[in-house]
């Protein structure tokens, strides 16, 4: 994929946002991809904008209290990412001097930081070139190039891969790191799940999910019912039927009439006394059979 143009879509449309700003410190980066986790930007932005302004730095927040560190978390959810947050800070002052490590491996190792956070505070924060990779982008990618509706069946290895063979080469450093930006952007307001804008999205021409005809997500839909015709379970059906409408017992040769097939009608029979819905009684003619239980008619 040529990402020029959705890196000038991502210019003209991006949302103004303060961890975006070109002197964005990393740790700021840092405290907004941990809150951004499972919060939505509008949740964050307050919370955000009062954390950087009362600890700037690691040094200052890993001074605070937990209880401080919680009390301004301010109902955002999901605690334990303040608690994280607030020994990721310990972790740097600690470890790296107060300052965000740039490596990978470094970010992976600070607390609450996995595949995807260590990834965007590298690409947004250092300007290394990772795929960074959440489910707006999957789906974006999964739509553009696959075709798909949805990319529910990537796990976090395939989809690291898929996105990043997704962009052509060569690119430089800068370029792949906006595309990132600007893929999450997109999948976050033209690309969205349900009722995506096509006609304002910069991939709309060579989109393989338009192209096929908007094809739907198959992991959403109703698990279809096996085939009911000419199923054991229709056989199973005739034979209940005709024991609850006729509640009286019937032979074989009664129940043979329901159904052309003998071998299945009798294997229908045999699991309907396996599942002890009927039972079989022997009589001088051969065996008889009749309902297990018997439903009370309209009235007794
Ligand atoms: N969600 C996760 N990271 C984000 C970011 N950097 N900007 C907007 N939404 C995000």
């Amino acid at each position: 994929m040529d990402v020029t143009p959705v890196i000038d879509w991502y210019h003209a449309n991006k949302r103004d946002l303060p961890w975006r700003a070109p002197d964005a410190s990393p740790w700021s980066i840092l405290v907004s991809e941990i809150m951004l986790q499972q919060t939505p930007v509008s949740r964050v932005l307050p919370v955000w904008t009062a954390w950087m302004e009362r600890w700037p730095t690691p040094h200052h927040l890993a001074e605070a209290t937990l209880g401080e560190v919680l009390q301004n978390w301010n109902r955002m959810g999901y605690p334990r990412r303040a608690r994280n947050l607030h020994n990721c800070a310990i972790t740097i002052v600690r470890d790296f001097d107060g300052e965000v490590p740039t490596g990978l491996d470094d970010l992976l190792g600070l607390p609450g930081v996995g595949d995807y956070t260590a990834r965007a505070v590298a690409c947004f924060a250092f300007g290394d070139p990772h795929p960074v990779v959440d489910t707006n982008v999957k789906r974006v990618i999964a739509r553009a190039l696959h075709g798909d509706a949805a990319a529910g069946h990537w796990s976090t290895k395939e989809g690291l891969s898929l996105v990043d063979e997704s962009i052509d080469r060569p690119v430089s450093d800068e370029a792949y790191c906006h595309s990132q930006q600007a893929l999450m952007e997109l999948g976050a307001l033209v690309c969205t799940a349900k009722n995506p804008t096509c006609e304002e999205c910069p991939l709309t021409t060579h989109c393989q999910w338009k192209l096929a005809g908007y094809p739907v997500d198959q992991s959403v839909l109703p698990r279809s019912q096996a085939r009911y015709e000419g199923s054991d379970r229709q056989v199973r059906g005739l034979i209940l039927a005709l024991l609850r409408d006729e509640p009286t017992t019937h032979g074989l040769d009664r129940l043979e009439q329901l159904w052309p097939k003998t071998t299945q009608l009798r294997k229908a029979v045999a699991s309907l006394v396996a599942d002890g819905l009927i039972q079989e009684t022997d009589s001088p003619d051969g065996p008889i059979y009749g309902l297990s239980w018997r439903e009370p008619y309209p009235g007794e």
